[in-house]
């Protein structure tokens, strides 16, 4: 299992050497700990998984049985943007947000928006080039930047402003020739804050007077709650071609294995390069084309109860969540994550704990997994008292997890100073 293993920067066991970049590649703060909550498994603990972004909402009977009507028998590869007519249905599907794009020039179907994020990084940055990107920032981020060459730039948002887009200054007084890009992902991986429409008009304006590219990760565009409002990167004048949107049906369709994501630029330079790397990889995947088509023509409610279920979840989460001594967490406005700070010295180590001697109480026989806060900065030093908590299990396992959340902070023997009674 490689989940979590370290990778040296030479070759493995004696084998010719990888390259520099291998060695560089940041483990996920998602998924490092999964060996940990393997071995609780195995020892007949049950642990709640609120590491990882991924809806746990299965396809009702009906779209599963409308898909296999629509699966052909000859299984080939598509056109390398994605097939043609997928491409129109998600045409509509953006005409119904107020967006108009061309399906035959701007689209690009990818393997998730992760393909999407790889395609569009490599063709901005060369080797050394920098990306501009609010930290706490999705972790995977850092791995692409890193796989082409490129460097992060953080521009740190706190917990004390709801992690709110920081002021132009903040951008500016990090601002270098090298910075080639400004990355944003709006409603926020990891920390559920959407931003507002004036700070993005600021970022635009800022992207246009240095004449960086925009790239906007909006995956988790529909994960709005309490009549919260913002808009698509792709609605403001003037940058059409500076922006490019990285988009998905993982989340809001609850298919995180089909792998179907997208891209959406009216740069024609940049899309005929996108589309380059496309063909090199042939075609996107199949299946995921017809069923994400299907959902968007036949099915459209079904985006609505994805969104709906995870509005339930984050109200149960606010009540427990917030409730809980010593506990600061902002209220999420979108997407599905609270980013916490918790009253323990080093979130690692009490994310450890919970997988391994808190299992050893008696009584415990149920924990969670939690992504420790510092994987998601690059900062050093930052994040370390913080922890990601994804709602993505239903109302009453929520439930259950925060209980364990809660006897597990009354139980932990290293809590902060202040924060010990
Ligand atoms: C902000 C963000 N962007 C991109 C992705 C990747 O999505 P996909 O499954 O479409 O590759 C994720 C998945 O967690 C995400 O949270």
């Amino acid at each position: 299992m490689l989940e979590g293993r370290k990778i040296e920067g030479s070759g493995l066991g004696g084998g010719p050497r990888l390259s520099g970049v291998a060695g560089q590649l940041p483990p996920s703060p998602i998924r490092k700990l999964i060996p940990l909550a393997e071995g609780a498994e195995r020892r007949g603990k049950q642990v709640i998984y609120l590491n990882i972004g991924q809806p746990d909402i299965p396809l009702p009977d009906q779209i599963l049985d409308a898909f296999r009507g629509r699966v052909p028998s000859l299984l080939a590869y598509s056109h390398s943007a994605g097939l043609a007519g997928v491409r129109q249905s998600i045409a509509r599907y953006y005409r119904g947000l107020g967006i108009e794009v061309d399906p035959e020039s701007e689209i690009l179907i990818t393997a998730g928006a992760s393909e999407a994020l790889w395609f569009v990084l490599r063709a901005l940055l060369d080797a050394g080039d920098a990306v501009m990107i609010p930290e706490p920032l999705y972790a995977n981020y850092v791995g692409i930047v890193r796989m082409v060459g490129g460097r992060v730039v953080p521009v740190p948002t706190t917990i004390a402003q709801n992690f709110a887009l920081p002021d132009i200054e903040a951008f500016l007084s990090r601002w270098t020739p090298e910075v080639k890009a400004i990355l944003i992902c709006n409603p926020n991986n990891p920390t559920g804050t959407v931003y507002s429409s004036e700070m993005l008009a600021d970022l635009v304006a800022f992207a246009r007077e240095k004449n960086l590219w925009l790239v906007a990760d909006e995956v988790y565009r529909e994960f709005l709650y309490g009549g919260v409002k913002t808009r698509s990167l792709l609605t403001f004048e003037g940058v059409e071609d500076h922006v490019v949107v990285i988009d998905s049906f993982s989340k809001r369709m609850s298919l995180c294995g089909v792998r179907t994501g997208l891209l959406v630029t009216r740069n024609r330079q940049l899309y005929d390069v996108l589309l380059r790397m496309g063909q090199a990889r042939l075609s996107p995947p199949l299946l995921g084309q017809y069923l994400v088509q299907l959902i968007l023509e036949e099915f459209s409610w079904w985006i609505d109860r994805v969104v709906e279920e995870f509005g339930r979840r984050r109200q149960v989460f606010l009540e427990a969540v917030r409730g809980l001594p010593g506990v600061r967490a902002p209220v999420p406005q979108g997407a599905f994550y609270v980013f916490a700070e918790l009253p323990v010295e080093d979130s690692e180590v009490f994310c450890r704990w919970l997988l391994t001697d808190f299992l050893e109480v008696g009584g415990v026989d149920t924990t969670v997994l939690l992504a420790p806060g510092a994987g998601f900065y690059v900062s050093g030093g930052r994040g370390c008292d913080q922890v990601r908590i994804a709602f993505v299990v239903g109302v009453d396992r929520l439930r259950e997890a925060l209980e364990v959340l809660a006897r597990a902070l009354e139980l932990y023997p290293h809590k902060r100073e202040s924060a010990v009674s």
